[in-house]
């Protein structure tokens, strides 16, 4: 049974209080608050209102700064206790902010967070902050404060709460810490997703959240079983998902905003839904099958995404494709070297029944561009153990048939701190894909390396005309430390770059 946790994840209180800092601390249960203050490049003697914060709770700033030399590096903290029952809080937590830019107050954000799971108050005195800086300090405390959830039984918990109520002070604007939550949580949905484990999270199981989140979000939900996906020849997901006692579906979520008109840009985005990657009959050894429940991280943030466009206004007509399926081990599994017919016709030799991402993927991209009219069709995918090996765990490659969606994507990244990579699609690797028993081959045939890049070239080979864009998301959809925004477990990687990309497309 889904808990229903896991479908919202747990969240703090938040509120804002502009007044003086010595009032907010005044009306507030001291035992078990924490009063978190920035560290600037220049040190905490530099700005006034860091030191009258200091004042409230019994601390010369000048004194602080010499006995504890506290780290300005964004995100690092020094935490000071307070003796119990005398102050207006019981610990001080000192956070590094450096220059205070976006990506470094989101850092902060994540520290206070982490350092605050568990509490039942933070109280967050950083002032002067502007719009961007406010956002990614908000998505950072929210985040931070994320813990995968447990099973206990019936239920799925945090391992720790998040911090029950949060006070910023000073001036936030209310539709700034309303979007932000909303990315955030966004953000936290798909991580949860990925963290269910794959005896519950089936194909079936993805859907029957999709329905529900739909439900509630408001969205267009239909939803495809094996029998469909048949009688229409979805020929890559079916054969994918042959292998497995649970088999595949396709899930079409549509955001429609309002006053839209047959004019409205439209967007589709196609996540991969491999709810477990064992290889097929080309098997993955123990250590590399260990990860991959969380093959399916692609569809579960677009299903966030889906389910976060009304909360956030955006103003394009989206269209969420979740291709799901079972990457399985047993007799009728499909195997290296079969020929399989895909959505629309085309036959496809399987070289590697490990690569099976891309083929669940061509099957949607190439239903989206038949029927949904897209104007960017966009997938994202833990596609390659090479995208990994090319740019590590903290940034992702891009590629995309259109120079100025590359730049959107790269700059939406930026906003966000999901870092993006523009990877080229090299016309000299195409031949490898040739076969010569069926129209493709599914992966590289003639060793060219650039395994990152060979896939996004056969998917391209499904989206016809279409402007399009793909995000290979292997390396950094799963971390291995709790640190930074990410903490361990799936990362939800794409959700807010991929909402601040649609937010600000009209
Ligand atoms: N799901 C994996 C890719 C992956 C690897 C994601 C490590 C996250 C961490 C994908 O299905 C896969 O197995 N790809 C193969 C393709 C190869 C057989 C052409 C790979 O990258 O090794
Ligand atoms: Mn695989
Ligand atoms: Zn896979």
């Amino acid at each position: 049974m889904p808990a229903p946790e896991l479908l919202v994840p747990a969240s703090s209180t938040w509120s804002v209080r502009s007044e003086p800092i010595a009032d907010v601390l005044a009306d507030l249960d001291p035992t078990d608050l924490v009063l978190a203050v920035p560290v600037p490049r220049d040190g905490l003697a530099s700005g006034e209102a860091v030191a009258a914060s200091l004042q409230v709770v019994g601390l010369d700033v000048a004194e602080v700064q010499a006995a504890h030399e506290p780290s300005s590096e964004p995100g690092a903290t020094t935490r000071i206790a307070l003796v119990p029952g005398d102050r207006a809080a019981r610990t001080v937590l000192l956070v590094g902010v450096g220059d205070a830019d976006p990506a470094a107050l989101r850092a902060a954000g994540a520290a206070v967070g982490r350092a605050a799971r568990g509490c039942s108050h933070v109280v967050v005195a950083f002032p002067g902050l502007a719009p961007r800086g406010q956002s990614a300090l908000v998505e950072g405390i929210a985040l931070g404060g994320y813990s995968s959830p447990r099973w206990l039984g019936a239920d799925a918990k945090p391992t720790t709460p998040p911090v029950a109520e949060v006070t910023l002070v000073g001036d936030h604007d209310d539709d700034v810490r309303r979007s932000a939550l909303a990315r955030a949580r966004a953000t936290m949905l798909a991580r949860n997703l990925a963290v269910v484990p794959s005896n519950t999270k089936n194909p079936a199981w993805m859907a029957a959240q999709a329905r529900t989140i739909g439900r509630r979000a408001g969205l267009g939900v239909k939803v495809w079983t094996d029998r469909d996906l048949k009688a229409q020849g979805f020929g890559g997901l079916l054969a994918v998902g042959s292998g497995s006692a649970t088999p595949p579906r396709l899930v079409e979520l549509t955001h429609t905003p309002e006053g839209a008109t047959a004019d409205t840009l439209h967007v589709v985005l196609v996540g991969k839904g491999i709810t477990f990657d064992t290889g097929g009959l080309d098997i993955k050894p123990a250590e590399g099958m260990l990860a991959m429940k969380t093959d399916m991280s692609g569809s579960a943030v677009v299903l966030a995404v889906l389910a976060a466009c009304a909360e956030l206004d955006v103003p394009v007509r989206v269209t969420g494709l979740l291709a799901l399926a079972e990457n399985a081990v047993s007799g009728s599994s499909y195997r290296p070297s079969d020929v399989i017919t895909m959505y629309g016709g085309r036959t496809v030799e399987i070289g590697n029944t490990d690569a099976e991402g891309r083929i669940v993927m061509a099957d949607a991209l190439a239903y989206a561009d038949a029927h949904l009219g897209p104007d960017v069709l966009l997938d994202i995918a833990t596609l390659t153990g090479a995208a990994r090996v090319a740019l590590g765990r903290s940034m992702a490659p891009v590629y995309a048939n259109d120079e100025a969606l590359t730049e959107a994507l790269v700059a939406a990244g930026q906003a966000t701190g999901e870092l993006l990579w523009p990877f080229p699609l090299v016309e000299d690797y195409r031949f490898a894909l040739d076969s010569v028993v069926a129209d493709i081959n599914h992966i590289a045939g003639t060793p060219v390396g650039a395994g990152s890049i060979t896939a996004a070239l056969f998917l391209r080979e499904f989206v016809g005309e279409r402007r399009w864009a793909h995000l290979d998301i292997a390396g950094v959809g799963r971390s291995d430390v709790d640190r930074g925004l990410f903490t361990k477990g799936g990362t939800g990687f794409g959700a807010r770059l991929l909402l601040t990309w649609l937010e600000e497309m009209a």
